[in-house]
């Protein structure tokens, strides 16, 4: 069996930048959120740079570069302006993403297929600079060998389509697309690619998703956001942590209600025998 390396939280700030410009002026401030994730146990910091600047703006990614102290992944479509303002900026990591005006979200993968004559070039430029590259993708099997033929270190699977399905109840979608994903993910990792996911998850579909072995990072904002408006954004991180650690190790989550795991009676819920290490239930009290 595949032992499972350690599985890296990435937390996304773009909706601390939408909640800011709401109302203008700076607060709330999204590298105050970055600094915080990280004190909570975040392993890195994602944030999208939208060609309409919609919620994170040119200087929160430079002040998040120059303010954090671990891996600043820099979400972005591979456009010339972007490509640009990461050969500046210099993150750790670039996830190239599709990008249209007027989608409320990130709604689908990359097509690395039709687009691989522009990504090519652009995956090739971030690489000279140093930058990581990742491909937001389906976890479509033509899409993921087309990531390793361009040379792509990493790709991130989109996790979108089954989040809807699971959260909707629609379970037979729900079942194909999760079979999907570990398809994809075992594909993956088997063309040599570093795998990441993300896109709707929340403490169940993060639990779930980190019992596969072949992913490494998982990146989630929106939900995790929208939680820390009732409960702070510190316990936030560490419930998912603690989730993403559970799944790891092949445990159910235990019915825990969201956010409560800090007053839970872990030994209660068998989380006392579990073993885990890391950040997670360390820190959960
Ligand atoms: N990964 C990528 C590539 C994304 O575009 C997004 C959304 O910005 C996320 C992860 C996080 O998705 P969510 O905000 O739904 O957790």
């Amino acid at each position: 069996m595949l032992k499972a390396a350690p599985l890296r939280l990435g937390i996304n700030v773009d909706h601390i930048a939408t909640v800011r410009n709401a109302r203008g002026g700076r607060r709330p401030d999204p590298v105050r959120a970055a600094l915080l994730a990280i004190e909570a146990g975040a392993d890195g910091i994602t944030a999208h740079l939208r060609e309409d600047r919609r919620h994170i703006r040119d200087d929160d990614m430079v002040r998040l570069k120059a303010e954090i102290s671990k891996p600043l992944n820099f979400e972005m479509a591979a456009t010339e302006e972007m490509l640009r303002l990461a050969s500046v900026i210099r993150p750790h990591a670039a996830c190239l993403v599709p990008e249209r005006r007027e989608e409320i979200t990130t709604e689908g993968g990359l097509d690395v297929v039709g687009q691989k004559a522009e990504l090519g070039p652009a995956i090739a430029r971030l690489s000279d600079l140093g930058i990581r590259v990742s491909l937001f993708i389906a976890a479509d099997s033509q899409q993921i060998e087309m990531a390793a033929a361009l040379r792509a270190p990493v790709i991130e699977i989109h996790t979108g389509a089954w989040c809807d399905a699971v959260i909707a109840g629609h379970d037979d979608k729900a079942d194909a697309e999760w079979q999907r994903i570990v398809a994809g993910a075992k594909l993956a990792k088997a063309c040599g690619l570093e795998v990441h996911a993300g896109h709707g998850l929340d403490y169940d579909t993060a639990r779930t998703i980190a019992a596969l072995p072949q992913i490494v990072e998982l990146n989630i904002g929106h939900f995790l956001m929208g939680e820390a408006m009732f409960v702070g954004l510190p316990a936030v991180v560490r419930e998912m942590r603690a989730a993403m650690d559970l799944g790891r190790a092949g445990l159910e989550h235990a019915g825990l209600g969201q956010a409560d795991l800090g007053q839970a009676d872990l030994g209660q819920a068998g989380l006392g025998q579990a073993g885990l290490g890391q950040a997670g239930l360390g820190q959960a009290g």
